[in-house]
């Protein structure tokens, strides 16, 4: 029987309650200008054992976008790393549909640490396509504990791929700026316009005692995500993120005028984006309408949050 589609380009504003999968399996093709991700490492699988990945890879079954070269690389990859396979294995499934979600113009964002990163930039070339990538960002940061042991990690890795090299949408210009680090070699004009950000961006996480924070433990600052859809979206324009977490995409989305699609399984996920946004409708004037729903499996049923 067919059933009332779970979103679609004319819904309004949406928040979803749901395993990501399966509610993007049933989101139309080529829907989406942006999607940001950052997904948890830990995805909680019980690891498998070694022998089990090299018979897997060498059996190639998968017909990846690359077929076998994309079977080979993942085989050898994966086989290095048990956690990283677990990763991957749940990832996967996703990224694909991530791929088939962009638009021609539309670009991913996908949001790692450095642990995960080098891995991720291999298979992704292989997946997308490596004239598909576009940059790796750096978002530096400067909190908590300093190792004495090695240098201390401040930074996250956010790989940034196109779903059209030849095609896709880029507008640094309109993008927050930074201030210049030495503003003395630099004329006041430019000094009071601040320069174009590179792929290293300096940002401070979100203040545990500031108006940002949610109390979501692993909430990312609304400055980066400004950034990132400034960067390749317009106004009006879909952003989707399906590991939404707090809803940091879709604030940043709604302060930008475009239009966001957000899932979480995860109940507090979805609740913490519910209050979120429930308060800055309260504060804005003219509200903009967002649905909030909760996704059970076929036969598809949308449940008012
Ligand atoms: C690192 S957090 C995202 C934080 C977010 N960027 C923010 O700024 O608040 C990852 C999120 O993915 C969600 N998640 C994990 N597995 C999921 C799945 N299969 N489907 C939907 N959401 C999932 C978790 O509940 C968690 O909220």
């Amino acid at each position: 029987m067919p059933h009332e589609p779970i979103w679609t380009p004319t819904s309004p504003n949406t928040v979803i309650q749901g395993d990501n999968l399966n509610v993007l399996r049933e989101l139309p093709d080529e829907s989406f200008q942006l999607i940001y991700i950052d997904p948890p490492f830990n995805t909680g699988k019980v690891q498998k054992r070694q022998s089990l990945k090299t018979v897997r890879s060498q059996e190639g079954t998968r017909v990846g976008y690359k077929g076998q070269t994309y079977e080979t690389i993942r085989g050898k990859i994966t086989s290095y790393d048990d956690s990283f396979e677990d990763f991957w294995e749940f990832l996967e499934p996703r990224l694909e549909e991530a791929w088939r979600l962009l638009n021609s113009s539309g670009t991913l964002y996908l949001h790692l640490d450095y642990r995960e990163v080098h891995y991720a930039k291999v298979l992704l070339d292989a997946l997308f396509g490596r004239e598909c990538f576009l940059n790796e960002i750096i978002w530096a940061y400067d909190y908590g504990a300093r190792s004495k042991k090695r240098w201390p990690t401040k930074h996250d890795n956010i790989l940034v791929y196109v779903k059209d090299p030849k095609g896709y949408y880029f507008n640094n210009t309109e993008v927050d700026r930074e201030p210049y680090m030495a503003p003395g070699l630099v004329t006041p004009e430019k000094v009071a316009l601040g320069k174009l950000p590179t792929d290293v961006w300096w940002h401070t996480i979100v203040s545990p005692s500031g108006r940002e924070k949610t109390g979501y433990p692993t909430q990312k600052p609304l400055g980066v995500l400004r950034r990132i859809i400034q960067a390749s979206s317009t106004e009006g324009d879909w952003v989707l993120d399906f590991f939404g977490g707090s809803g940091t995409t879709g604030d940043a989305a709604r302060q930008l005028g475009r239009k966001f699609l957000l899932i979480d399984k995860n109940k507090q996920a979805f609740d913490t984006m519910k209050t979120r946004f429930t308060r800055v409708i309260d504060a804005e004037e003219e509200a903009q309408q967002i649905q909030f729903a909760k996704f059970r499996k076929r036969p598809v049923r949308l449940i008012e949050g």
